[in-house]
């Protein structure tokens, strides 16, 4: 009897389980909501069917995208049935397109939370658990300062690449996107709140840090204090003790000098980068309105390449965007024979709602579509295979991130550039840097021997 009171004061051990679809930051997003259910008891679970909650990230930046996202939330009825007292969270950027929508179609949801709302989840969910109601909670600015804040790791596990959030939003309204509509504007969060972090998630056993951002150059526009993202960069050098640093999305028109700079100046910062160009023809990229012309694009490559020749260089491309002639089309396969990169992200176009491309005229078929992303995704495989034997007999350095999924024998990690390797020693402790003689190479990574 007099441990009853003891025994109260502990929170009650329930389980969550998180499914994320999308994007790094929702990566992120989820991870965050982990550590903020972590001192109410919440404990991540890989099986949903023991869940107490589950929580859907949810993204639409493209149509495929938010139909996997219903096809999932289908999926959760017969769960829901059985577990009356599980609550369903949708949260991410269907969750902000769709709000009230979502409750009405899945009537089995219990909480709807917009882009800015994650920091709020905490009391939202003990309210719904209290009064069981049903809840859309879209916020136009976030009420915690989502980007000031931080809730600590409150005992989750760290791992060895861990995502960090530097900015929201995004002002660049390309116009095939949805993310400024469901995302909101850019919002850079403070440098100080951004360096604690990172040092917090460094003693806890980070190694490598991904910054992200959709347009991470500009990060620091409308911040108090004046600082630029290449600022960020070096205080982020000077004063946290990383290995490794990334970051995600690089917009080609805010590509600066002084940044391409760093990759040269900066010891902790890998030779990497994502480079979205979307596609090849000058039309094109400027009805998609992306401030930038082929030759600029080429011509920030040419400077990459000068300044850091080991530089591994990924990209996003689209195919099929309205009126995109077959010439057009071979603007595109031409620039990624012209560029080689190391690996690319390839798409077909679709609608989004309320984006100005939605209302051009000239949609391309959709078996045009499919046939011109085969044709482009043969091509890059190619080039991909090609540049991966190229490592053979290189020594790379890599970051161990554990055992490899294809075999337990195995240990499995990224070289700077990215790439995948693979090496017989399933003792190596996760976060160990190891210098490795590449010694095969295939479709989608590496192997590697101990030198
Ligand atoms: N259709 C197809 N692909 C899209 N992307 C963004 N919007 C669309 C769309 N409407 C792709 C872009 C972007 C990546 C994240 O998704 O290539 O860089
Ligand atoms: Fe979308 Fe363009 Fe912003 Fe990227 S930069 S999120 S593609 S609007």
């Amino acid at each position: 009897m007099t441990l009853q009171p003891l025994l109260k004061a502990e929170p009650e051990t329930r389980s969550i389980f998180v499914h994320t679809f999308g994007c790094q930051m929702n990566e992120y997003d989820s991870l965050r909501v982990v550590r903020l259910l972590a001192p109410l008891g919440y404990r991540s679970t890989t099986d949903i069917s023991e869940a107490d909650v589950v929580f859907i990230n949810t993204c639409s930046v493209r149509e495929k995208a938010e139909q996997k996202v219903y096809s999932f939330l289908g999926r959760l009825k017969p769960l829901k049935q059985r577990r009356p007292h599980m609550k369903i969270i949708i949260a991410g950027c269907v969750a902000q397109q769709l709000g009230e929508k979502l409750l009405a179609r899945f009537e089995y949801v219990d909480l709807v939370l917009g882009t800015r709302a994650v920091s709020s989840i905490t009391g939202l969910l003990e309210h719904a658990i209290e009064t069981g109601a049903r809840l859309v909670h879209l916020p136009e600015i976030d009420p915690g300062d989502e980007l000031e804040f931080h809730c600590g790791l409150n005992g989750v596990q760290t791992h060895v690449v861990a995502p960090v959030t530097i900015m929201q939003g995004c002002d660049n309204f390309c116009s095939y996107c949805i993310v400024p509509f469901v995302r909101g504007r850019e919002r850079s969060r403070p440098a100080d709140a951004i360096i604690r972090e990172i040092s917090l998630l460094v003693e806890s056993g980070a190694r490598e840090v991904l910054l992200l951002g959709q347009n991470v150059n500009s990060y620091g526009r409308g911040l108090e204090t004046d600082i630029s993202f290449v600022g960020l960069l070096r205080r982020i050098q000077d004063e946290t003790d990383l290995a490794r640093l990334r970051f995600t999305t690089s917009h080609p028109k805010d590509l600066t000098d002084e940044l391409i700079r760093c990759f040269a100046e900066l010891p902790c910062l890998c030779a990497h980068l994502h480079l979205p160009v979307q596609a090849g023809s000058d039309e094109i990229l400027r009805r998609m309105n992306r401030g930038y012309s082929r030759s600029r694009y080429l011509e920030r490559i040419d400077r990459l390449r000068e300044i850091c020749p080991d530089i591994g260089l990924s990209s996003d491309v689209m195919v099929g965007f309205p009126g995109e002639s077959e010439e057009q089309f071979q603007d595109t396969m031409n620039l990624l024979k012209t560029v080689q990169f190391d690996s690319l992200f390839s798409f077909k176009y679709s609608d989004r709602p309320d984006t100005r491309a939605s209302r051009f005229p000239d949609k391309v078929p959709e078996d045009v579509k499919a046939r011109r992303l085969t044709e482009l995704q043969n091509l890059q495989a190619e080039i991909t295979l090609r540049k991966n034997l190229d490592e053979i007999g290189r020594i790379r350095d890599v970051l161990v991130e554990g055992t490899s999924k294809a075999s337990k024998e195995q240990s499995t990690g990224r070289t700077q550039q990215n790439r995948v390797v693979n090496f017989d020693n399933p003792d190596v402790p996760a976060g160990r840097i190891v210098r490795l003689r590449i010694t095969a190479a295939f479709a989608h990574s590496l192997l590697g021997e101990a030198i």
